[in-house]
């Protein structure tokens, strides 16, 4: 097992990677300080790993939630069924919040933990790779909003992050994918080395090689706790981990939550992103290229939904937290493994982007 830290002075706390960390209970009930103890989950998730994480809290007043599954259930519905549970048990102040799932719950959780009686102790169990090097680590948390994906939320970070890189094995094809699109980011935005070593690696990791995994999973974490830790708000640096997200997020809320997955979107996003990077006279041609490419390779789509105009496209894009006085601003990319902070971007630019990646 390898341990990593979030260094944010009293607020740092570890996260834990590695094989059968689900069999270690003494990782999780190290960082529970009471005897309340509510495990938000989902009804996928439940019936594959609820009770080993169970087994180990025999100790405590239990409560499991069993969210629907879905990004079209990440709602402040969803959010008031865990309020429900907690207030009709009357859970205290003092009690824990586990996150057992994707990134859908892990959200879903920590903004619940970060609003009941104002803040609750919050513990991260990510069962997805996209997850396990991304939305797990960092405390942003919150809820999607029918104008907006991720619109109303809070930063609330956990105390520890447990990442058993076992629970991968129940995960099916396109959701690995979908993970891989976010560690492609990290090689993109400041890691050349890193997106090589991908390059080098995307077959092993799609054919689920542990050890091939285990390092993206490490390495990817390694940059999420270092930007983290440098700029929590996102005053900064941080935006760039949002590189290909806005385009991304204005797929996901244009075509319906859960028509496309995260990482899908992110990966089109990516792809976009890059495109305009070489318009802006950052990428050459074949720096593109070189990132369509892996991205295809990792089985993951490269072309915007027809289906939204760019006109419609750009609408959605303004509904984005980056965006400063109504202009829409996005993370480009100087080079591969450089990232650029947040620009602003003339609509024609945008529009020859849109209509170059049409599908
Ligand atoms: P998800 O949570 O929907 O999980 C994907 C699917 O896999 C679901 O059907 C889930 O039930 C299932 N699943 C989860 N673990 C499994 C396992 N071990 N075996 C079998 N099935 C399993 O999707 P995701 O890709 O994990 O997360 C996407 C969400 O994360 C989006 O809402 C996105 O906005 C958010 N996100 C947040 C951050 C952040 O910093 N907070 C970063 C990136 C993404
Ligand atoms: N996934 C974007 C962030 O954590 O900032």
């Amino acid at each position: 097992m390898k341990t990593l830290n979030v260094e944010l002075g009293e607020r740092r706390y570890p996260i834990y990677i590695g094989a059968n960390l689900l069999e270690q209970g003494d990782l999780l009930t190290r960082h529970i300080k009471s005897k309340q103890v509510v495990i938000v989950t989902n009804e996928t998730i439940a019936p594959l790993y609820l009770e080993k994480v169970l087994t180990h809290l025999s100790a405590y007043q239990i409560e499991s939630v069993i969210l629907p599954d879905g990004e079209q259930f990440k709602t402040l519905d969803s959010l008031n069924l865990i309020f429900d549970q907690l207030l009709a048990k009357k859970f205290s102040r003092n009690a824990t919040l586990i996150a057992l799932g994707g990134g859908v719950i892990g959200d879903m959780g920590g903004f619940a933990a970060a609003c009941y009686q104002r803040g609750i102790t919050f513990i991260q169990i990510p069962t997805t790779l996209l997850a396990q090097v991304d939305s797990s680590v960092g405390g942003k948390t919150g809820v999607n909003h029918p104008l907006g994906k991720n619109m109303i939320g809070a930063f609330y970070q956990p105390q520890a992050v447990i990442a058993d890189v076992d629970v991968l094995d129940t995960l099916d094809d396109r959701q690995l994918a979908a993970g891989l699109a976010e560690v492609i980011k990290y090689g993109l935005i400041r890691n050349r080395a890193f997106f090589v070593w991908l390059e080098e690696n995307i077959d092993a990791l799609l054919a689920r090689d542990k050890s091939a995994l285990t390092y993206a999973i490490e390495q990817s974490c390694i940059m999420k706790a270092q930007v983290v830790a440098e700029d929590e708000h996102e005053g900064g640096v941080r935006a760039t981990l949002n590189l290909g997200h806005t385009f991304g997020h204005a797929i996901e809320t244009g075509m319906g939550y859960g028509s496309y997955l995260h990482g899908e979107a992110v990966a089109i996003g990516t792809c976009l992103a890059a495109d305009l990077s070489q318009r802006k006279g950052f990428l050459n041609a074949g720096d593109v290229a070189r990132i369509i490419k892996l991205f295809e390779r990792a089985n993951l789509p490269v072309k915007s939904p027809t289906e939204l105009r760019s006109e419609q496209f750009i609408e959605l894009m303004a509904v984005d937290k980056k965006n400063v006085d109504g202009a829409i601003r996005v993370i480009l990319l100087e080079a591969i493994g450089k990232a650029t902070l947040p620009m602003s971007v003339d609509h024609l630019s945008l529009t020859q982007t849109l209509q170059t990646y049409g599908r």
